[in-house]
């Protein structure tokens, strides 16, 4: 989680009636935890499940629970608490809430406070399967859509009542990242991204093989920025010990082959290609099938190696390549290497990492190379570097009508 992109906005977390009040306090704790102010406002409902105690510790703000609250100066919470905010994120959103939403009723705080708002209201719904399955509830959805509110989730799997189906209430990570995402500028909406990421691992036999040092955190970090700047994303990771980022279509291989497959089948429905992923460069030609043993004589084992295919150049080979972007990690003389390589690889944009390589960190210093020449980017968090990035590259996209 990148702790950023969050901060300074000011948030009116509405909660209603639901088992998944407990899971509000983690949330809250994340927004705060990213910079942001938030104002719990609760139903009356809400706090038969978590105390306004409790939230008021978690936001480090009163919390407020009636209409008729005497600490607003004018009186008019409805109208004050709504007038600061930069979105009402409802979680959870009860079946009755969301009946209420699209009714356009004002009989309490929080429905007052949705009715009376100037800025964006996003709803998390959590409700039992058949609840959120009920005509009714799916009318109200629709009509809340239509009516320009943001619906995160629900998410499917086992529910609090026993049950298993949709309905039940996103982690709070994941409405963490939802909300992220929609403060984030869609400067990639409309468009496609293919990503590589992480290491390849090319076996000798089956309990050995030949990797590297790559974390994936850059590439992940792309893909995350990717998808909140409004893309479709389909991520092609070798291993890694990373969570896909929320919204990512991921697609998990082993070899750089693997890869490379993996790659030329999706990439004709993609605009943009980005390979981040530090690919082996040979493979052990015929791996054992079995585990290769040591002799009684001591013998060493010999191997014969084979190149990989260069799934960059590949793709940027192609009769109509996507927007290619390329990565280097190199241990000396990046403003030589890079732009050779850019040129070597025929891609408009590739991205060099500064410094002594990075492997692993959680920052990063880098230098665009394209064919008008250099750009170096101030060191930064990999995820605000990512952000950058993607702005940087939809600038380059050539047609730029797609782009809000
Ligand atoms: N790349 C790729 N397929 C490969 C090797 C590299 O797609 N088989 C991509 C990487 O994802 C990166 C760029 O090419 O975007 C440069 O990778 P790098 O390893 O620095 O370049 P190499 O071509 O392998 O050159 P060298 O290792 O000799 O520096």
């Amino acid at each position: 989680m990148a702790t950023a992109e969050l901060a300074g906005k000011h948030l009116v977390l509405g909660m209603t009636g639901g088992i998944a009040c407990y899971k509000i306090a983690e949330l809250t704790r994340l927004l705060v935890k990213a910079g942001a102010t938030v104002q719990v406002v609760m139903t009356e409902a809400a706090t038969q499940f978590i105390t306004p105690v409790t939230m008021q510790a978690l936001s480090g703000r009163p919390v407020y629970t009636s209409q008729w609250d005497a600490r607003v100066p004018n009186n008019m919470a409805h109208i004050d608490l709504s007038r600061e905010a930069d979105a009402i994120v409802i979680a959870p959103a009860s079946t009755d809430f969301l009946a209420k939403l699209a009714h356009g009723m004002a009989d309490d705080l929080l429905t007052t406070l949705c009715v009376a708002r100037e800025c964006p209201l996003l709803v998390v719904p959590a409700m039992n399967r058949q609840m959120w399955a009920n005509p009714a509830t799916q009318r109200n959805v629709a009509q809340l859509r239509a009516d320009g509110v943001e619906t995160l989730g629900p998410d499917s799997g086992p529910q609090a009542c026993g049950e298993v189906g949709d309905g039940r209430m996103l982690e709070p990570e994941a409405v963490y990242e939802a909300i992220a995402s929609f403060f984030a500028p869609k400067v990639l909406a409309g468009r496609r991204v293919l990503l590589t990421a992480g290491p390849t691992f090319e076996p000798i036999d089956p309990v050995r093989g030949i990797t590297n040092r790559s974390s994936g955190k850059m590439g992940f970090a792309l893909a995350r920025a990717a998808q909140q700047a409004g893309a479709d994303v389909h991520l092609v990771a070798g291993p890694v010990a990373l969570d896909t980022p929320w919204g990512v279509f991921r697609e998990d291989v082993q070899t750089a082959q693997q890869m490379h497959d993996a790659v030329m089948r999706a990439v004709p429905d993609y605009d943009i290609f980005i390979a981040v992923a530090a690919v082996a460069d040979w493979r052990v030609d015929h791996a054992s099938d079995h585990k290769i043993k040591k002799t009684v004589d001591h013998r060493l084992p010999s191997f014969t190696f084979v190149e990989n295919p260069d799934i960059l150049a590949a793709v940027a080979r192609l009769p109509h390549p996507p927007f290619c972007v390329g990565f280097a990690a190199e241990s000396g003389d990046l403003d030589v290497h890079g732009e050779e390589k850019r040129a070597r690889k025929n891609v408009p944009l590739l991205i060099g990492n500064l410094g002594p390589l990075t492997f692993g960190r959680d920052d990063n210093e880098v230098v665009l190379f394209e064919a008008s020449g250099q750009k170096k980017l101030p060191r930064a968090d990999k995820q605000a570097l990512a952000s950058t990035l993607i702005a940087e590259i939809a600038k380059r996209l050539p047609d730029t009508s797609l782009i809000s």
